[in-house]
């Protein structure tokens, strides 16, 4: 064979490739895969999402939704209504679960939250003086003015569903981490809560929020 044929038949080899492959695609029907070598690692035998499969002629969807009642291992439901008058039975009746005796602690685990999910409508202290505020139809209360004496099922109940430009926080906060923001509203509200260290309080405030602390030490001189 001489060097021409070799040079001619390896020409030949890709172009045959090349068309092989332009050829394997710009097929009709866009899902196909083609040639399919392997086709379970095409078509996996188990279920899809979100589609039908059909066993013993029974077509069901493979994302069923629980049956109707079924609640989730762990969950608890909160049963007050999204109506003003469970929002007033709340008040009335919802009390903290979390343990008093470690308040400061759920107090600090709120105050971070809060800064992550509160701090921008409400502000730090609670004045109602974050950044957001000021585009909302109108600002936040201030804890420790007009919702001074809110009770906690009433801050529970409004962080679960929101309360008028105030979203509902229940899909990004558990029931404890919304819990643990009720403690830290409690504490902007000026709350002298049963199970807090007095002094330690005071330290925490003097550490946590320098801005607060000359208010603290003005009010303790009067
Ligand atoms: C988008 C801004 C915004 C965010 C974020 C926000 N709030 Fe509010 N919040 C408001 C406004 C506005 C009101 C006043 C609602 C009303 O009474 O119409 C309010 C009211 C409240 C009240 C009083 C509810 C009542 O029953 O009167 C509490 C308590 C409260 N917020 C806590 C929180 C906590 C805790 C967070 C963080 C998890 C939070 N808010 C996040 C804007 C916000």
């Amino acid at each position: 064979m001489n060097y021409k044929n070799i040079k001619f038949i390896i020409a030949g080899g890709f172009a045959f490739i090349l068309l092989a492959g332009l050829s394997s695609c710009g097929k009709k029907d866009q899902n196909s895969p083609g040639v399919e070598f392997m086709p379970d690692m095409y078509r996996s035998p188990s279920l899809e999402y979100y589609s039908t499969h059909t066993i013993d002629g029974d077509t069901s969807n493979n994302a069923m939704l629980p049956v109707k009642g079924t609640v989730a291992r762990g969950y608890k439901p909160y049963t007050y209504e999204n109506t003003p008058e469970g929002y007033e039975t709340a008040g009335l009746q919802l009390k903290n679960p979390l343990a008093i005796a470690d308040r400061e602690l759920h107090e600090k685990d709120g105050e971070v939250l809060y800064g992550k999910f509160c701090v921008h409508c409400h502000g730090a202290a609670g004045a109602g003086d974050g950044k957001v505020a000021a585009k909302l139809p109108g600002p936040p209360p201030a804890y420790d003015g007009a919702l001074k004496n809110l009770p906690e099922g009433k801050i529970f109940h409004s962080i679960t569903y929101g309360k008028g430009s105030m979203g509902s926080h229940a899909s990004q906060l558990t029931a404890e981490e919304r819990w643990k923001l009720v403690f830290y509203v409690q504490k902007l509200q000026g709350k002298n809560l049963p199970g807090a260290d007095s002094t330690a309080a005071a330290t925490t405030t003097a550490v946590a929020t320098p801005s607060a602390a000359p208010a603290a030490t003005t009010s303790a001189t009067h």
